[in-house]
Parts: C-alpha cells; structure tokens; sequence
C-alpha cells in the first residue's frame, strides 16, 4: 500500500440497523469505486451490552464470500477489532480515529459530545440532533477540541447528486419555477411495539426527523447551492403536521419553503403511513423541461429529463441511470471523512455545518407550529 493511503479506524457506535450497513461498506474495497487515497479499518464497536456488540463483531467477520463487503474481512480491515459493552470504552479507545453514531435521534448529541470529548472525530447519522441548540453546542465543541465532524448525510456524495446539480444548475433547462420533494414510505405503524423509535415520543419518534433530511438534501442541493440562489436561506412559508394516531407525533408532514432569489417555491413532504410515488420523489420543474428523480430519495439511481414541448434546445426525454459502485452507497461519505481528516479540515465542504443548521432550523420550526407531543420539547441542551 503507498505511504500517502489515508488510514482511518473506525468505532461504531450502536448495533441497530443503520450501523450494520455502514459497517459492510466500510468493509468494500475502495479501489472498486476508484478511492485509491483511502483505507477503512474498523478497530472498536460499542454497544448498551458486550453480547450485541460481540454478535454484530462476529456477523461482520462472518459475512458471505459472495458480497463485496467480505473483502474487508478477508484483507484484515476487521482485524484486532474490540466489542466493547459501552459507548464510553469506545470514546477512550486510543485506536480509534472516528465514531460513526448511529442510535436514535435523541441520543445523537451526548454520543457525539462524548465522541468529540474524548477526542475523536465524529460522523453522526441524520437528523444531526433533536434541535438548533444542541446542534449549535456541538459545532462549538468540534471547534474547541479541532475534530472533524459532520451529519452522514450519504445523499450528497452519492454520483446521482453531482450529475442532478450540474444539469439544473448548467442552466440547460432554463430557470427553476418549482419544486417539490417527497419521502414518504408506508412503515405499516400499527404492527410496530409502543417502544419503535419511529413513533416514540421518547425516541424523537415521527416523520420530520427520521425522513425529512431526504427531501430536505435534495432542497439544499438543487436550490440552496443554485448558483443564482447565491446561498440565501429559505424562508419557512408555510407547515403542517397530522399526528399518529397512537402516539401523536407527526405521522404526515408537509412544508413549504420560499426561495426569494431563486422566486421558486418548495414544497417537501414526509408520511410514514403512505407509499411516496415510485416514479416521482423530486421534481425540479424549470421553463424548458423537467427533471424528475424515482424512489427513493436516499439512494436513486434513475431520473429522467423531460422537455417541454417546442421550447428550449433538449428535444427528446431521456432516463439516466447514475453510476453505482459495489457496496451500499455508504463508502463514499466515508471516504468523504477519510480525506477532510487527512486535510486538517473540521467540516466538509460538500456537508457544511451551516448547511446541517439550515435543515435543522426548518425542522424546529415545523416542530413549533405543529400540535405533536414534540411541540413544545427541547433537546438536553436546552
Ligand atoms: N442514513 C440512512 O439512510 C439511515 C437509515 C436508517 C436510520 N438512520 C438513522 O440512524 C439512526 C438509527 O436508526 P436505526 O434504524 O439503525 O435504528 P435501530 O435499528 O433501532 O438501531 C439503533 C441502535 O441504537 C442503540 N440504542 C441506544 N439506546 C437505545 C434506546 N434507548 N432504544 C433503542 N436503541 C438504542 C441500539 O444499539 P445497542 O443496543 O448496540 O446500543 C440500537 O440497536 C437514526 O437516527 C436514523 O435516523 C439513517
């Protein structure tokens, strides 16, 4: 391996579902996507107990022959790994260089604070934290201690999300009139336990946290970063929030944002009791044609562009597919992490801090003009 391979050693933190696939795809070969400049090595997992994070410590280093995940293991990227039971043990271990946080919402910020306090760097799961304030707190602690930090936000540094922003902001299709973003998925509630964190109140429970980043990075990537946008913040104009039925937090949300250079409108949606629409989850609807992305928001691949009739330079309608890399899409957040800390950055560029508050500003706002059991609650910094 040449010497300017950048190494970063990896703890995870929690065992749940998310930290399983970002696991395996920290175990995918790098050169399979051309990331030659990186090397993935997982040398700590932490659980609430020893049992579950010896158990997810040993799936990992049973994976198939047949994913590509199983190169990781076979090259020794698992090798020396400690299943801790704690998060702290975790946070002290002198052999790890970055958590990846991966619990429920509301455990986001102490998991990353104790992260950053005990020195490592931190890439912590969407939504970033429960509010602004906790938010805020972190940012200043990352400055504090000089460790990197960001909100996995994968989205954003996935090969469909470049290819998307430099069509629409080429100007190809002419000015941006509407928008509108959706991530709605039927979760089937009903069948899930009181205790599920997608409807606990005590989990941070509900739609706006848990799928809103989606609609919400497609927003920010299109229109806030639209060159003629000139990074002007939107205004929040309008919300709305239906309660679950059981638990009352947000079982449909709808909002709409104003971006006043742009003169476009937003229009995102949430639901995790109705199937979003498999042929439309964004649509950036522009004066010569429109550019529509298939489900799901987090990780498409196909989109199409559509011209309107006898008006601009594209005739025909088009479907593309974006390029896709072995693994689940995950590796390249994290290489993204891999490079901003060999560079003695504290924030990414593509995933600023500033960009993670503007979502989690609206996401407050929606919060407080809502009548959901969150309405009114503040994360532990406040
Ligand atoms: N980027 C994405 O596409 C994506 C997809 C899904 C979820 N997420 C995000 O990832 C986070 C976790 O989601 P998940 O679906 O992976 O959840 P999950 O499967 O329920 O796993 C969460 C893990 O957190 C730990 N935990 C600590 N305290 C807990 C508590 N009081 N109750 C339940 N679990 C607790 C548990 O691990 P231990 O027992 O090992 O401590 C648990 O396995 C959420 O913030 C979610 O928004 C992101």
């Amino acid at each position: 391996m040449s010497p300017s391979v950048q190494t970063i050693r990896w703890g995870i933190i929690s065992t749940g579902g998310i930290s399983t696939a970002f696991s395996r795809d920290l175990l995918v070969n790098p050169a399979t996507r051309d990331a030659n400049d990186i090397e993935h090595r997982i040398t700590a997992i932490g659980s609430r107990t020893k049992e579950s994070a010896q158990a997810f410590l040993d799936k990992l280093n049973d994976l198939p022959q047949d994913e590509a995940c199983r190169w990781g293991v076979d090259h020794g990227k698992l090798k020396d790994c400690k299943a801790y039971g704690s998060y702290q043990e975790v946070y002290d271990d002198p052999n790890v260089d970055c958590l990846y946080i991966g619990t429920p919402h509301n455990f986001h910020y102490e998991n990353t604070k104790g992260g950053l306090q005990g020195g490592k760097h931190v890439l912590c799961e969407k939504p970033f934290t429960f509010d602004l304030k906790e938010l805020d707190e972190l940012i200043a602690l990352a400055k504090e201690k000089k460790r990197f930090l960001m909100e996995a936000v994968w989205t954003r540094f996935q090969p469909i999300a470049y290819e998307v922003q430099q069509i629409v902001h080429s100007g190809k299709l002419g000015k941006v009139k509407r928008f509108s973003a959706d991530f709605s998925t039927d979760m089937k509630p009903d069948n899930f336990p009181l205790s599920h964190r997608i409807i606990a109140p005590e989990l941070a429970g509900g739609g706006i946290l848990d799928l809103g980043p989606y609609p919400s990075v497609w927003t920010m990537m299109v229109l806030y970063h639209h060159p003629d946008n000139k990074k002007t913040p939107p205004k929040l104009l309008q919300s709305r929030q239906t309660l679950y039925h059981r638990t009352n937090v947000d079982e449909q949300t709808t909002l709409t944002l104003g971006f006043e250079a742009l003169n476009v409108e937003a229009d995102l949606r949430t639901s995790f009791t109705c199937q979003g629409l498999a042929g439309n989850c964004v649509a950036v609807q522009c004066e010569e044609g429109d550019l529509i992305i298939d489900f799901p928001p987090y990780k498409p691949t196909t989109y199409h562009v559509v011209p309107h009739a006898d008006v601009g330079k594209i005739k025909e309608a088009k479907t593309y597919h974006a390029k896709t890399h072995p693994g689940g899409a995950m590796h390249y957040e994290a290489d993204e992490v891999a490079r901003c800390v060999r560079d003695g950055k504290l924030e990414s560029e593509r995933m600023p801090w500033e960009e993670s508050r503007i979502v989690q500003s609206w996401f407050d706002d929606v919060r407080r003009a809502g009548n959901t059991v969150l309405k009114d609650r503040h994360g532990k910094a406040g």
